[in-house]
C-alpha cells in the first residue's frame, strides 16, 4: 500500500478506488481528485484558507431548499452552467444557441391562445412578442410548446414576489402549422440575481455585480425535434457584456422596438409607449 506523501498525494488516493466497479463515476472521481490535487499543489492555502472554504460550501448547502438552489447560482456564476451547456448544445450553425435554465422556471403554467398576455397585472410597458418556430430546413414547425417566462418590469419573478399574481408572466403557446407564435406581455428589465446568501457575499468580495441583462425565458419542445432553453435578451441592455451569469450571446440579442404612434397603439388596444420583439427560433429535428 502506499503512504501519503505531497508528491504522490493523487495516486494515494486513486489506489483507494480500483474496487470501484462504475467506469464513469471511477473516471469523474480519478479526474476531480487529479485536479483538486493540483488547485490545492498551486494556491497552498494556509488552514484558515481551507476552513473559510469549508464555511463557504457549508453555508452555501445550508441555504438551499426547495425555492432556493445556491449550488446552481454558484455554478452560474463561475461559469460553469454554461459551459456544462455548451458541451452539450454543440448545434449545427444555423440552429438557434441555447443558454442557461436559471431557477425561476415553474412547470404547469398556464395554457394560452395565440395573441394573449402572459402579464396578469398589466403593470409596465406592453411588450409585442412575434415569429415563428423553423427547423434547420426552414421549414415551420407546427404544435411546437413554447413555455415562457420573465420577470416584472420592476425586476422579479412571481414566485419572488407577494405582489405579483399568481402565474404572473408565465405561459404556455402552442404553434399552428404555419409555426407562428405571438403573445403579449410587458418589457422585461434587469435584474440582480438573489445576493442575500454566499454567491451575493462572493461577488460582493470578487469586486462583480449581480445584474442580469432584461430578457424574455423560452423552453421551446417539439415532437421529433431537440429541446430548446434559451433567452432573448433586449438590446442595448447595459448589462449584456457583464452577465452575472454568461449566459448572452450575441445571436439571441433582439431589439426591442419602441413604438410612440397613437392610432397604431390604439389599434392594438394598448397604451403609448409600448415595443415589439420578433425572432425566429430554429429548432433542430432529431
Ligand atoms: C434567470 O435568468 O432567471 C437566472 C439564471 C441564472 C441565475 C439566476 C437567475
Ligand atoms: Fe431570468
Amino acid at each position: 500500500m502506499r503512504t501519503f506523501t505531497e508528491s504522490a498525494s493523487v495516486e494515494a488516493v486513486l489506489e483507494r478506488m480500483a474496487n470501484c466497479n462504475d467506469p464513469r463515476l471511477k473516471e469523474i472521481m480519478a479526474s476531480l481528485v487529479a485536479h483538486l490535487h493540483a488547485f490545492v499543489k498551486e494556491v497552498e492555502p494556509t488552514f484558515e484558507e481551507w476552513l473559510a472554504a469549508i464555511q463557504f460550501l457549508t453555508r452555501t448547502g445550508q441555504i438551499c431548499d426547495e425555492k432556493r438552489q445556491e449550488f446552481i447560482l454558484l455554478s452560474d456564476t463561475l461559469g460553469v452552467s454554461m459551459l456544462v451547456d455548451a458541451i452539450n448544445h454543440r448545434k449545427p450553425s444555423g440552429a438557434t444557441e441555447s443558454t442557461v435554465l436559471g431557477p425561476f422556471h415553474v412547470a404547469n403554467a398556464p395554457v394560452m391562445e395565440m395573441g394573449e398576455s402572459i402579464s396578469r397585472d398589466q403593470k409596465g410597458e406592453p411588450l409585442l412578442m412575434s415569429g415563428r418556430v423553423l427547423d434547420q430546413h426552414g421549414e415551420p414547425v407546427r404544435n411546437a410548446l413554447l413555455d415562457v417566462w420573465q420577470a416584472s418590469a420592476d425586476g422579479f419573478y412571481d414566485i419572488q414576489d407577494d405582489r405579483q399574481p399568481s402565474m404572473n408572466l408565465r405561459g404556455l403557446f402552442r404553434t399552428g402549422d404555419d409555426g407562428r407564435y405571438f403573445f403579449r406581455t410587458v418589457k422585461p428589465s434587469s435584474y440582480p440575481i438573489p445576493t442575500d446568501g454566499p454567491v451575493g457575499a462572493m461577488l460582493e468580495a470578487l469586486g462583480r455585480h449581480p445584474m442580469r441583462p432584461a430578457h424574455v425565458h423560452f423552453i421551446i419542445s417539439a415532437d421529433r425535434c431537440e429541446p430548446l432553453t434559451t433567452h432573448l435578451f433586449v438590446a442595448g441592455d447595459p448589462y449584456l457584456e457583464s452577465d452575472a451569469v454568461f449566459g448572452v450571446k450575441d445571436s439571441l440579442i433582439v431589439p426591442f422596438v419602441r413604438h410612440d404612434d397613437l392610432t397604431e397603439a390604439a389599434l392594438a388596444g394598448i397604451p403609448t409607449p409600448f415595443y415589439t420583439a420578433e425572432h425566429e427560433f430554429v429548432l433542430v429535428r432529431r
